[in-house]
């Protein structure tokens, strides 16, 4: 990764986006305040943040917007071209007709001219019809990769996603799409962490050019009231005292080091600064065989996507297992 300002950047392998800082903010929250979100962002900016994850399902693009063209107006970014903003397709949205409107509302809701980074958030396809979570698991149908991909390259090629990628894609998946693939995906994002470490589909992107992000990089917002597997480890605890660093900052670096992007949400302008002081200082060999010993958990199953009851009837719920072996 290569070095500018505070904060190292990615060059991606696939597109012509600029290159991506290696920890971008996240903006998923519950319920969403337009103001909260705006001034997180205004406040990110300020510590110097540069990358921003959105997705039309979390409803913080026009927020994220507004907040970019505040900062552009108080002089404290020359432009919009200043920022790496990724966001992401929805799962009803997962049809060929509907990709490249669906980019377009995007695109309104941020008034911005292109996105750095267009993602599919799921490979997961829903009947069509407002954004739903949880959907109806009668609602799920067969994956289009080729029909999709196709609609994703088209957006690329009009220059309004500078790059295109993928969310939550085990390898079988990418295999599916880069069998089709003209253009291969720039990016896949997926639950990465300490205690979800993807060994299996790192190595497998790696190989592939496919540059990886972390979501949930510090355990998540506890949405299914389960705790917190990272914040709570005792292995990371015990690294972070000896390192004289919080235990966010010591998982944070983690990602860094195995060469991944963080995308991490605070709304909290301490716990913002605090987790981009992570670039000038290392983690020990030990400290690693100690990381690479944690037992490993996954937060977030496909399932959460479905409400309890009803039935997978056009599809084998296999297809869309998010759990690589
Ligand atoms: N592609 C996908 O399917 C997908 C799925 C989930 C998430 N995402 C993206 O990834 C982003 C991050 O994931 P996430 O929000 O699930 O989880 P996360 O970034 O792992 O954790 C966020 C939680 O940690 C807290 N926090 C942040 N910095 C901290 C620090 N230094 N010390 C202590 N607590 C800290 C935050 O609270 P405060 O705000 O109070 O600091 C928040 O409750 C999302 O916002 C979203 O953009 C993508």
């Amino acid at each position: 990764m290569a070095s500018k300002g505070t904060v190292p950047e990615v060059t991606l392998k696939s597109g012509n986006a600029r290159p991506m800082p290696a920890v971008g903010m996240g903006t998923a929250v519950f319920p969403v305040v337009h103001e909260n979100t705006k001034n997180a962002v205004l406040a990110a900016i300020e510590v110097g943040y540069r990358h921003f994850d959105t997705a039309s399902l979390y409803r913080t693009e026009e927020p994220l917007g507004d907040a970019v063209a505040e900062a552009v107006r108080r002089g404290l970014l020359r432009s919009r071209d200043e920022v790496f903003v990724t966001s992401k397709l929805w799962c009803t949205q997962c049809h060929p007709e509907l990709v490249l409107p669906s980019l377009r509302e995007t695109l309104q809701n941020l008034k911005m001219e292109y996105v750095d980074l267009y993602l599919i958030h799921w490979p997961v396809r829903m009947k069509p019809g407002p954004r739903t979570f949880p959907s109806k698991r009668e609602d799920a149908l067969p994956f289009d990769f080729e029909g999709v991909w196709r609609a994703m390259e088209e957006c690329q090629r009009l220059g309004l996603a500078r790059a295109t990628g993928v969310s939550n894609f085990t390898t079988r998946h990418l295999e599916k799409l880069l069998a089709v693939a003209t253009v291969p995906p720039a990016v896949n994002q997926v639950e990465l962490n300490p205690v979800w470490q993807q060994r299996t589909l790192r190595d497998y992107c790696a190989a592939r050019g496919v540059h990886v992000a972390a979501w949930s990089p510090l355990g998540g917002q506890n949405w299914g009231g389960k705790g917190n597997a990272v914040m709570e480890s005792p292995e990371l605890a015990e690294i972070a005292q000896a390192r004289g660093k919080t235990i966010a900052q010591v998982s944070l670096r983690w990602i860094y080091e195995q060469g991944v992007t963080s995308i991490v949400k605070s709304y909290n302008k301490e716990r913002l600064r605090q987790n981009l002081e992570i670039f000038d200082w290392e983690l020990t060999e030990e400290d690693r065989v100690k990381i690479s010993q944690i037992p490993q958990k996954k937060l977030v199953q496909f399932e959460a996507l479905f409400l309890p009851d009803g039935e997978f009837t056009s599809v084998d719920p296999a297809e869309m297992n998010i759990e690589e072996e």
